[in-house]
């Protein structure tokens, strides 16, 4: 039993049995989706490789659970499909079936995953289909992957994409019922409560108004919230530690990549996320040499990270046109910077407001607002149906 508790990378007997335990439970999970069993799957092969990595073609269960070898990665870093409603072109998995689907992904993920390594996931809400609600699988796929696989959750963090569009459409602009959803959500996980990791890597600029302070000094005093602020603060530490919300548009539409598939008449990979987010967790938690694993890995843009932050890597995608793009990454390329970008939210409520006539609508926004045919024609019905009508007419305008 230590034995293979150890080549399946548990720390301690008892997280492996506990697992154990959790698996028979949901040992369904094979019938339910493929036949073979994860260990039964065929190893992906290899498609290209650089001086630091290797990009596999095929499914990365066959390379978690065959090829790899047990506790060989120190960081899982990836963006499975999403359990979208509306299924996008790369074969988004329904989200009522994600769990079932995933589970022996993080059966892999343990078994490959080294003590001191982490797993980080980035995962996009779902709405549900008809309603304005959401759907819960993303924050369930968090708690399976603590309570059935031991993972701990070492800090939830959010990406903000100022770029995003505001959808659905119907819920945000058209009844206007929910406001706009910008975030996803990032799980850091590890499989032990310690993995290695240092702020100091990823340090921001300071602001302005923290510049000032540092040059011109701090009053040490107890802040309203009883927070003591001592003289500490106003040490120069090279930078702030970042929030854990990471502000990235995801706007580039003309970089190297795109012009490449463009060129070869090859799919533009319809949900890749910006170098930044795997950059800062690379940085954060390995050093250089150290092993990323991305086995969802789209375009690579896990593995082009990692070749420039010079990390050895391994990538697996199952669909071959998005790796056939994907080796734009690797061309040869000027030199990346790190950008340095500021954004700025506005506070919400700061546009006055007219609560008498910006009503909120008794049904919730279960009816739609009446078209403009419709409210012309109440208009002329009377003062009661022409203070509808304003109500109305605010919350069509976009
Ligand atoms: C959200 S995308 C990843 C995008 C990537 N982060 C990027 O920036 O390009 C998820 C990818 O997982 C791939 N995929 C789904 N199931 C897979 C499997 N079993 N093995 C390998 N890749 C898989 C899909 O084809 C899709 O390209």
């Amino acid at each position: 039993m230590e034995i293979s508790s150890r080549r399946r990378g548990f720390p301690t007997v008892s997280e492996y049995i506990r697992f154990l335990h959790n698996s028979a439970e949901h040992a369904d999970h094979a019938s339910n989706g493929s036949k073979k069993t994860p260990q039964h799957l065929e190893a992906p092969e290899l498609f290209s490789q650089t001086d630091m990595g290797r990009i596999y073609h095929g499914d990365s269960l066959g390379l978690m659970h065959g090829a790899l070898e047990p506790g060989s990665v120190d960081l899982i870093m990836t963006s499975p499909p999403f359990g979208l409603v509306r299924k996008k072109s790369y074969g988004n998995e329904d989200a009522d079936r994600y769990l079932k689907w995933f589970r022996p992904f993080a059966e892999g993920f343990r078994r490959v995953l080294k003590p001191s390594g982490s797993l980080v996931i980035d995962i996009g809400g779902s709405w549900k289909a008809g309603t304005p609600t959401r759907s819960l699988y993303h924050f369930d796929l968090l708690i399976m992957l603590c309570r059935e696989f031991g993972f701990h959750l070492c800090q939830e963090h959010y990406w903000w994409n100022p770029a995003k569009l505001p959808t659905p459409a119907e819920w945000v602009n058209v009844r206007r019922v929910r406001v706009k959803d910008a975030v996803n959500c990032i799980w850091w996980l590890s499989p032990t409560p310690w993995p290695k990791a240092n702020n100091r890597r990823v340090l921001a600029p300071y602001s302005d108004s923290m510049l000032d302070l540092l040059e011109n000094g701090y009053e040490a005093k107890l802040r309203p919230s009883g927070h003591d602020i001592s003289d500490k603060f106003g040490r120069n530490n090279g930078g702030s530690v970042p929030p854990n919300l990471l502000a990235l548009a995801n706007t580039e539409s003309n970089g190297h990549y795109q012009d490449y598939c463009r060129e070869q008449g090859l799919p533009i990979h319809p949900a890749r996320y910006p170098a930044a987010i795997p950059e800062y967790f690379i940085r954060l938690l390995t050093e250089p040499g150290d092993v990323v694993l991305d086995p969802f890995a789209g375009s690579c843009v896990t593995g082009e990270a990692a070749e420039y932050s010079l990390r050895r890597w391994i990538c697996c995608e199952i669909s071959k046109p998005y790796l056939d793009g994907a080796l734009a990454r690797f061309e040869e390329q000027p030199a990346r910077k790190v950008k340095e970008v500021f954004y700025k939210i506005a506070s919400p409520c700061a546009v006055p407001v007219d609560e008498e006539e910006i009503i909120l609508p008794v049904d919730g926004g279960r009816k739609r607002p009446l078209n403009l045919i419709t409210r012309a024609k109440a208009t002329i019905r009377g003062v009661q149906v022409h203070r509808k009508t304003r109500l109305i007419k605010s919350g069509v305008r976009a």
